[in-house]
């Protein structure tokens, strides 16, 4: 079999170019609808143009670039929505990897005719809803969310739509019927590539997700004048939820069970003012669901014990969508474990993932699988995310070979 080569130089100049927009220091702020998302958008519609695909973005701003190829298709990509603070990397690898596989097939005349599809899906990085882009392709975006889901600072997902030129553009849906799979390729975001020394992740399973807001109501008073024994201070009922659940859930979590309160409010927020109101995001993830629900549990059973005492009322909602853990097709797993062996041979291996892919939403509908290649420090999710050139030129030359052997099988040989 004859192995389409990829094209370094091309892959990492169009990666430095995405980089570009929304670029500050080392990383990229490039949060899905922000004028920059959509500058980077339009500009991948016109690349994947250019490698020959038929491109639409689509009302919730995906960017899809249709093979015009008959025979079962494979669909490759990621997101190009970044965190608030993001990394270069995250998200834009498993895009501009898409790309470069198209290209890499067109050039080779063994592999020119097998069809790819090339995605960015909209908002993985849960600005309003996470992997918003895979959960409309798919069918599962919650009806209403236009005017329920609402970001950090209170925008709500209706008025970004409008603002980014969305309003009545139609939304895709995957046609199922069309295609083989998807792949996913992805930094892996972690340490452990970079500890064992290996160069391919081949993803076995992918996290489930919960997350609970909790609000704190208490009396705002005077920091010098309110006696301790007095005060119905918001932010001492908070840090002792945050405290207690520190304590128990270690006793119920598994090996790779990680919780985080990342995002808390307290107001007015002033060094003189006992605080009559605070909010905290806690969020969990496992690779099953049994200590998911435990945590529910103890999170219940901690807030009625704090809210019994009277003083501070803690309410505990739902705090985003709940992700379900999914595992990753074998079949295809197996081709890219093959590709890996090809070009890395003994440096690769099956791996969880602890973050949360659009291929966990894509899998409910299609056979789907990721590559993942090493982070350096294994830091993510900071401007300081970054991966070595030869390792990024690799992982794209195993998702090409990978890629022309899964639509190989799919399409009988050809
Ligand atoms: C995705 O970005 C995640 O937070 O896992
Ligand atoms: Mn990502
Ligand atoms: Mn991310």
């Amino acid at each position: 079999m004859t192995v389409p080569r990829i094209n370094p130089e091309r892959l990492l100049a169009d990666l430095r170019f995405l980089r570009g927009i929304g670029a500050q220091g080392k990383g990229v702020v490039r949060p899905a609808f922000s004028a920059k998302d959509m500058e980077a958008r339009r500009w991948l519609k016109q690349r994947y143009q250019e490698a020959g695909l038929e491109a639409t973005i689509d009302g919730v701003g995906n960017v899809l670039g249709r093979s015009r190829h008959p025979g079962k298709a494979l669909l490759v990509g990621s997101h190009s929505d970044t965190q608030p603070t993001g990394g270069w990397l995250d998200g834009a690898l498993g895009v501009i990897y898409g790309l470069e596989v198209v290209r890499a097939l067109t050039a080779d005349s063994a592999t020119r005719m097998l069809p790819v599809d090339a995605v960015s899906f909209q908002d993985e990085e849960s600005r309003f809803v996470g992997c918003l882009g895979s959960r409309s392709l798919t069918g599962t975006l919650a009806p209403g969310v236009e005017q329920a889901a609402v970001d950090n600072s209170g925008v709500m997902l209706a008025d970004a739509l409008r603002d980014a030129g969305l309003a009545g553009v139609p939304r895709q849906r995957l046609a199922r019927e069309r295609y083989a799979g998807f792949v996913e390729a992805h930094i892996e975001q972690g340490p452990n590539l970079e500890d064992t020394g290996r160069k391919i992740g081949v993803v076995s399973s992918i996290v489930g997700l919960r997350g609970i807001r909790f609000v704190f109501r208490g009396q705002q008073n005077h920091a010098g004048t309110t006696m301790m024994d007095r005060r119905r201070d918001a932010t001492t009922a908070l840090y002792e939820l945050a405290y207690r659940i520190n304590q128990e859930f270690p006793k119920v979590a598994g090996e790779r069970t990680v919780w985080t309160m990342g995002r808390l409010r307290v107001e007015p927020n002033a060094t003189s003012i006992v605080p009559g109101y605070a909010d905290l995001d806690l969020q969990f993830r496992d690779a099953s669901e049994a200590p998911l629900d435990a945590f529910e549990k103890i999170v219940a059973r901690l807030v009625a014990e704090i809210n019994a005492r009277g003083g501070v009322a803690i309410e505990a909602t739902p705090a985003r969508a709940p992700i379900p853990p999914t595992r990753m097709d074998a079949g295809l797993q197996e081709h890219i474990a093959r590709a890996a062996e090809r070009h890395a041979p003994g440096k690769w291996q099956h791996m969880p993932s602890g973050a949360f892919h659009d291929a966990g939403f894509i899998s409910a509908s299609l056979p789907s699988a990721m590559l993942f290649i090493p982070s350096i420090g294994g830091i993510s999710h900071d401007f300081a995310e970054d991966s070595r050139d030869e390792d990024i030129v690799l992982g794209c030359q195993v998702l090409a070979d990978a890629a022309a052997s899964i639509l190989a099988a799919a399409n009988g040989g050809r």
